[in-house]
């Protein structure tokens, strides 16, 4: 299979925040955030792998910033490494300024998708080349991150975490 880059797998989503996703504070509900994003991030997935692709884990959500009602909120999915039938797709949230148009970083995450056939079986998916130096960065730190979500899942003994163990050596 012929490797892909992450800017093949790029998924931009744009929505608005509307008071029926919005928490008592009248900010964007978290479950509404992670849902946007298990969209974009299962797109992107799919336009790596070219596969029925499933959500295996959601690895890292980082809640920093709050989402006020009335945001646009700008979702951006792209496939950070792919291993044999696993990808992890790494995601950023962006809100905009209504008056300066300019972008701010709200949130980011790290998802895994698993490619299956049509009987959800397993299947192999192409290899990832990274380019920009962001990319290289969170291609080298996936193995160890895919190492940690499967010890946290019970899939790998902790003594088997190579990459994760030379953290600590
Ligand atoms: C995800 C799923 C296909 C994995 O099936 P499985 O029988 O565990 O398959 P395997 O053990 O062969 O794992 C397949 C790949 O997923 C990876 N994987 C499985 N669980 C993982 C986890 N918690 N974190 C990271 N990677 C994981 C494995 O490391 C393997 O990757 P690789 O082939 O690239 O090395 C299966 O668990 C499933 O269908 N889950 C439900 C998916 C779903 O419905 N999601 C929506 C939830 S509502």
């Amino acid at each position: 299979m012929d490797a892909r880059t992450p800017t093949q797998s790029l998924t931009v989503m744009t929505d608005l925040v509307l008071p029926s996703e919005t928490n008592p504070l009248n900010n964007l509900f978290g479950g509404e955030l992670l849902a946007r994003m298990d969209r974009a991030a299962s797109i992107a997935a799919r336009r790596h792998s070219r596969r029925i692709t499933v959500t295996a884990s959601v690895n890292h959500v980082a809640f920093n910033r709050s989402i006020p009602l009335g945001s646009v909120v700008t979702v951006e999915a792209k496939v950070s490494r792919a291993f044999k039938t696993s990808m992890e797709v790494y995601l950023d949230v962006w809100i905009e300024d209504r008056e300066s148009g300019l972008r701010d970083k709200a949130n980011e995450a790290i998802y895994t998708f698993v490619a299956v056939d049509e009987t959800g079986r397993p299947t192999d998916v192409p290899p990832l080349t990274p380019e920009s130096t962001l990319e290289i960065e969170r291609f080298n730190a996936a193995l160890r991150r895919k190492q940690l979500s499967l010890v946290l899942a019970g899939k790998m003994k902790p003594k088997d975490a190579s990459e994760l163990k030379a953290l600590f050596v």
